[in-house]
């Protein structure tokens, strides 16, 4: 009897120090994480595994109640918003996320009335503004003018979008907004819709969906398909179909993603003029689509998805707004080192 007790005990003590052991290794490796996003750039998506996007979006998440009333965690932190090109939505959220935070913000929305009106280049603009504050957000015309910043920066850097390259914080909160709305990544079939050539939330959030298992529908016209590049960087890890016509996969897909034709940048405007509102989404489109299709678009739109859309369960694309705010607080709490 006393020998069963004896056996009892032991396992019961192996299972509470394995128990243990595995308590201090994933508090070890969550700090191992941690210490990989703190001073940490975030210039492209393709700088970050799998893992590490899921941690962020776990992050978001946690941010969610914060969001809805706000927080000290940033206390005495402050964020420059350096934005040579016109923004609405990234530059208020990225502001709103470091004020919900207890932060505070400097910056500029219009190059135009700084020094570099009188010439000054982006290399002294950022070893200046290096001085008032603690990371910067930089939007930019110029594809590579993240990465530059970067290397000139002793102060983090996020990328608030690179010309027509990249704009990695919209594919988390891409990311972000599909996993909540689908509740999974995973097994979605997903069309991007549009100017695939130069619109940058597309680059970047093919690349992310490439780290998924999913099936991605890339849907152009002819001249402003995928980017090679990053067709040749995904092409072996996801399926990809590659259209010029939406209607023929409107009833299969499970998520639309549509972009604006980046008229501003087009080389000529006679190349613009030929694909000017090309696709549509209206209520005719939603008749032939699943029930449960989720509609996103980073904003602004145009013309491509009627307003008529807009009442519809479909239509995610507000919603996809207001995860801009938590992945965006997300990243301040990691890049700052406030959250691990
Ligand atoms: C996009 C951008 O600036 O790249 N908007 C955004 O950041 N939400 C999309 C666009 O301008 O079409």
């Amino acid at each position: 009897m006393a020998v069963i007790y004896l056996q009892e005990f032991l396992l019961q003590e192996t299972f509470l120090s394995i128990k243990s052991v595995i308590y201090q290794l994933t508090t070890f490796l969550s700090l191992v994480f941690s210490l990989r996003f703190k001073g940490r750039d975030i210039i492209s998506i393709e700088d970050f595994s799998r893992e590490e996007i899921n941690y962020i979006l776990k992050s978001s998440h946690a941010m969610e109640p914060l969001a809805a009333k706000s927080s000290d965690m940033l206390k005495g932190k402050i964020l420059a918003t350096l934005f040579f090109e016109p923004s609405t939505r990234t530059r208020l959220s990225f502001e709103a996320a470091m004020l919900k935070l207890g932060g505070s913000t400097i910056g500029f929305a219009e190059a135009e009335i700084t020094s570099v009106r009188k010439g000054e280049n982006l290399a002294d603009t950022i070893r200046t503004v290096e001085n008032y504050a603690d990371i910067i957000a930089l939007r930019h015309p110029l594809e590579g003018a993240a990465k530059l910043a970067a290397e000139f920066s002793k102060l983090p850097i996020l990328n608030a979008g690179s010309g027509a390259e990249e704009h990695p914080t919209q594919a988390l909160m891409d990311l972000y907004t599909l996993q909540k709305e689908k509740g999974k990544i995973d097994g979605l079939k997903i069309a991007l819709v549009g100017d695939l050539r130069y619109g940058r939330t597309v680059h970047s959030l093919a690349y992310a969906l490439s780290l998924y298992n999913i099936e991605l529908h890339l849907i152009s016209p002819e001249t402003l398909r995928m980017r090679h590049e990053v067709i040749r960087a995904i092409k072996n890890k996801v399926s990809i179909k590659e259209d010029t016509n939406l209607d023929n996969i409107i009833p299969q897909i499970d998520v639309l993603y549509v972009t604006r034709i980046q008229k501003e940048r087009f080389p000529d405007p006679a190349e613009y003029a030929k694909v000017k509102g090309i696709y549509r989404i209206d209520l005719k489109t939603l008749k032939r689509a699943k029930k449960d299709l989720v509609i996103l678009h980073p904003l602004p739109r145009i013309d491509e998805i009627a307003y008529e859309v807009d009442n519809t369960p479909q239509a995610r694309y507000f919603q996809q707004v207001w995860n801009g705010i938590v992945v965006r607080m997300a990243l301040l709490a990691l890049v700052l080192g406030a959250v691990k």
